[in-house]
């Protein structure tokens, strides 16, 4: 054999083996440097001998010439559709028809509903042959060259007789941010989603184009195999890594429950991940199962998408308010349109403050797309700019504190506009809101409306005066009552008892949360040791740091203050903390787990819940910083990738061990 044949031979396969650890394995072991040198060393080696070329050389992954339109492929499998489903009782009436066709005994593997392009991939002989978009799912269009630039996409495979996978091609969050941020640079299109972006740059009729877009895939189904080693669609996953593909995220589920635990875990965190997905897969797992259930025209009966609600919608900005916070910030809001996102009426966003608004050109009038996850509040994404008539408003932050006509300030490093009036009836009303809420002194029955209204009537200036309050004073109130306004009044006396970290978050002190108010309750025991606690004392405690310090030992030196406080005293509110054990450090504290494949004892939920409530945190991918992966049986990726890393891995015996 000549040198150079081998030469070469041994480049390619030292390349190729780099870019799927790099890629597939996130663990590259070579730096990128080291990389495009011996890629160039193979391109000039292949130009010079161009008998000895491979095709599944690194270099061939771009194509030479621009094509002149896509040519057609008629699948051999027909690539199918799945049926959607929008709620948890339609998962459980799947389940059913499932189980009455197949029998009781059904497992089920969920996998994330990927938002991108539907693909098939061609092998023979080991070698990547052919691509297809899924077109009408009997015929689409051959689309090879641009998916050889997809660095996830072995062109070489262990696999010698015919294979055809499908998956979804995808544009990673981040990425997609990059990629515009680039094609606004370059005056290229700025496109509006990662799934629009992978569209458009599959549809490249050059690769070279294709080739600088952050494609990816995840590979989800075998389409056709002559290989009989695996039973089920897990074992198929299984033998898909071998193969050296980038499968999708997948969890085994042996019960409905285990499904809808699922559904909504991940409908809350999809936010999490770093692809878009727009539901969950569910399938039944036995393959002989599968044959049994068999297809429908379009759609399989083995499978199910449940589809998350839209985070998205498009409404109109009717007017922009501002808003003062307890801490004087002004803050511009706008006034939507009501339109239904994630299953709620949204009518308003917040606007952050003037940069957000000058940043997004939002204006009055504006058609815009909202966002809005789980319970975040929701936010304007853009302005559809297509759509302005030219009557749309400019904003302009007002130059007066709306409440109380102070001029408003800029202080400097802040982002916020502020009004420093400390006695500011806006700022007062925000902060007795937050002194009756729930981290702080939680007096159940009195909300923000029948605040304003005590504020309004007279009866409540300061917090202090919602101690005085009497029964006779609420009763006579509009839908009060005399029930109502004993039920109050117990509720505000029972207050009373609260530890003081309740009460020193309650004050509404800057800067101050909840934790912190327990960190400094703890350290000084009472109020008078906190008020006149030394600057030294304060910041010798781990976590509080010398801002906070400082706004504490301001909110002290000043006499209305102190005078609140002496007030709440003779009312008989509790000054002392006998919460000892609020931070002491629990068992998970500062901890981050990863949990993958199913557990025996525990719904995922479940298990999350009492990470939580040890003061654990649970993330959905494993990196240097996770603390532990907990991995219970068919435990997936996330295992190899925390073995890779050297991140511990436990099993659910040492789970219960750790947390007993
Ligand atoms: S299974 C017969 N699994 O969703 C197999 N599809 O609405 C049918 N999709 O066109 C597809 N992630 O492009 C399957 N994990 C996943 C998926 C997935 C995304 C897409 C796929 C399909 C569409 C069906």
């Amino acid at each position: 054999m000549s040198d150079v044949k081998s030469r070469i031979d041994a480049l390619v396969e030292e390349l190729n083996e780099h870019n799927y650890r790099y890629n597939v394995l996130d663990n590259p072991v070579i730096s990128d440097f080291e990389f495009d040198k011996k890629l160039e060393d193979l391109n000039k080696l292949e130009e010079e001998n161009p008998q000895y070329k491979r095709q599944d050389s690194p270099t061939q992954r771009v194509g030479a010439e621009p094509l002149k339109s896509f040519s057609q492929v008629t699948h051999r499998i027909p690539m199918l559709s799945l049926d959607n489903s929008y709620s948890k009782e339609e998962i459980v009436d799947f389940d059913k028809r499932i189980k009455k066709i197949v029998g009781d005994d059904v497992e089920y593997v969920v996998e994330p509903k990927i938002d991108g392009l539907s693909v098939v991939l061609q092998y023979e002989n080991g070698m990547f042959t052919k691509g297809a978009t899924r077109g009408n799912g009997i015929v689409g269009e051959n689309i090879t060259q641009n998916l050889k630039t997809i660095n996830t996409i072995p062109l070489l495979i262990p696999e010698k007789s015919p294979l055809d996978i499908r998956g979804e091609v995808y544009i990673p969050k981040k990425r997609f941010i990059e990629l515009n941020k680039m094609q606004e640079q370059m005056g290229g299109v700025i496109f509006a989603n990662p799934r629009n972006a992978a569209a458009g740059s599959l549809r490249q009729l050059d690769s070279k184009i294709t080739a600088t877009r952050p494609l990816n895939i995840f590979i989800f189904n075998i389409q056709y195999s002559e290989n009989t080693s695996f039973q089920s669609h897990s074992q198929g996953f299984k033998y898909l890594k071998k193969q050296g593909f980038k499968t999708a995220d997948h969890q085994i589920c042996a019960s409905v429950q285990d499904i809808v635990s699922a559904c909504e875990h991940w409908e809350e965190k999809r936010g999490e991940l770093s692809y878009d997905i727009d539901g969950l897969v569910v399938k039944v797992n036995n393959l002989e199962q599968r044959k049994l259930l068999g297809e429908k025209a379009k759609s399989p009966r083995w499978a199910i998408s449940y589809k998350f609600k839209a985070e998205e919608a498009e409404t109109t900005v009717k007017d922009i308010m501002v808003q003062v916070g307890r801490t004087g910030a002004v803050t511009p809001r706008a006034v939507l349109e009501p339109v239904r996102v994630a299953g709620s009426l949204v009518s308003y966003a917040t606007l952050h403050n003037e940069d957000f608004v000058q940043e997004k050109d939002i204006k009055i009038g504006d058609h815009v797309v909202i966002h809005k996850a789980g319970d975040v509040i929701p936010e304007i994404v853009r302005v559809i700019k297509d759509k302005r008539t030219g009557n749309e408003v400019q904003f302009q932050m007002p130059a007066e504190c709306p409440s109380c006509g102070r001029e408003t300030v800029r202080i400097e490093d802040e982002a916020v506009l502020r009004c420093i009036n400390k006695e500011c009836p806006a700022q007062n009303l925000r902060g007795l809101i937050h002194f009756v809420s729930r981290d702080a002194m939680n007096i159940d029955g009195l909300g923000g409306a029948l605040i304003e209204k005590l504020v309004d009537e007279g009866l409540v200036q300061d917090i202090a005066d919602l101690y005085y309050l009497k029964e006779e004073q609420l009763s006579p109130l509009e839908g009060m009552g005399d029930k109502s306004a004993q039920n109050l009044i117990s509720a505000i006396s029972e207050s009373k008892n609260n530890d003081l970290s309740r009460l020193i978050f309650g004050l509404g002190i800057k800067l101050v949360g909840s934790k912190a108010a327990k960190l400094l309750a703890n350290r000084f025991k009472t109020m008078d040791d906190f008020i006149n606690a030394a600057y030294d004392e304060m910041i010798a405690i781990d976590e509080i740091g010398e801002k906070m310090t400082l706004s504490v030992l301001e909110f002290v030196k000043e006499e209305r203050n102190l005078q609140l406080i002496e007030k709440l005293k003779e009312a008989g509110v509790n000054m002392t903390s006998v919460e000892k054990e609020v931070v002491t450090k629990e068992a998970f504290e500062g901890k981050t787990f990863v949990l993958t494949g199913t557990l025996q004892n525990y719904s995922r939920n479940e298990a999350k819940e009492i990470i939580e409530n040890l003061g654990g945190k649970v993330s959905s991918s494993v990196s240097k910083k996770t603390d532990y992966v907990l991995a219970g049986e068919e435990a997936g990726s996330k295992l190899e990738k925390a073995m890779k890393l050297g991140v511990e891995v436990i099993s659910e015996e040492d789970f219960e061990k750790m947390n007993a």
